[in-house]
């Protein structure tokens, strides 16, 4: 038989109901490899990490550049000044070493990685950097691994202040005393009404629900500056940000995390920022 006379009876197949029962073995065997390579992944990270929540990971490194793209947009600076900045916190030798030294010393040793990996937070870093906002503040501290990146990014911008807000008195165990940087203990939609100053950066990354979410956003409204950044951790999961967004006349964005080798799917950062004439 030929290829001109086999072609024919392919085509039938394939229109026929038999052609996903004749597909059935290159099917399975793109399935079973791509689940062989996520239980390869865990089976490593079960043996080589300490983490049992919050996870942390590297981005790929397509990601990482979408991750400039988004923080151009957002801050409405140049895709150049995003990269540098990404790549400033990444190869940050001393930040790095300074997390190791806490993660350490911190009473929950047993459970943070020694090498920090800041996946979605290099963009919150590289917005601090090229947004140079005055007052940060962030709900949700837990070990402080955000918190440290922002702080880290206030230093190098020479002023600026985060206040971090957290229910677990234990919380922010890695921010290494820094000054720049006040760790209220306490629940957030009771702190936040209280906050002295405008805002000009704030982070939900603390209770994970909607209507958590949305009380939160309810809470800062009168008190975030007019070309402010509202940013969520938790878009990838509720639909709160874009529709406070879409209420307060704001854009919308939102980059999607894609771990490098690492089981978690990702998460992602929500951005909500005003439209601006520029
Ligand atoms: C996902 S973790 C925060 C991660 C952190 N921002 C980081 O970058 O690694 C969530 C934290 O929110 C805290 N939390 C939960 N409910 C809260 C509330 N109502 N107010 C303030 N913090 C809360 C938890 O104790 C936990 O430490």
């Amino acid at each position: 038989m030929n290829g001109k006379e086999q072609e024919p009876w392919r085509h039938r197949l394939a229109r026929s109901r038999w052609a996903r029962a004749a597909a059935l073995p290159s099917r399975s065997s793109t399935v079973v490899r791509e689940n062989a390579r996520l239980a390869g992944i865990s089976m490593k990270w079960l043996v080589q990490s300490r983490e049992h929540t919050n996870f942390t990971y590297d981005l790929e490194p397509l990601n990482r550049e979408h991750l400039a793209w988004f923080v151009a947009s957002v801050t409405k600076t140049d895709v150049e000044a995003a990269r540098y900045a990404i790549t400033e916190i990444a190869n940050d030798r001393r930040f790095h070493e300074d997390l190791r030294r806490a993660a350490l010393a911190s009473p929950r040793s047993g459970l943070i990685d020694l090498s920090a990996r800041l996946g979605r937070r290099m963009g919150w870093y590289a917005i601090v950097r090229l947004a140079r906002p005055q007052l940060v503040v962030e709900t949700g501290t837990d070990k402080g691994l955000g918190s440290a990146t922002l702080a880290r990014a206030l230093q190098r911008n020479g002023s600026g202040q985060l206040v971090t807000i957290d229910t677990n008195p234990a919380a922010g165990s890695l921010l290494n005393g820094t000054d720049l940087a006040q760790v209220i203990i306490g629940n957030s939609l009771d702190i936040l009404p209280s906050l002295q100053g405008e805002i000009d950066l704030f982070i939900h990354d603390s209770l994970h629900t909607r209507d958590h979410e949305l009380a939160e956003l309810a809470a800062i409204e009168g008190a975030i500056s007019a070309d402010s950044i509202v940013l969520s951790d938790n878009s990838h999961a509720t639909d709160a940000l874009p529709v406070w967004s879409q209420k307060v006349g704001r854009h919308f964005l939102f980059f999607a995390e894609k771990p490098s080798d690492h089981w978690y799917r990702g998460g992602g950062i929500g951005a909500a920022f005003s439209v601006g004439t520029d």
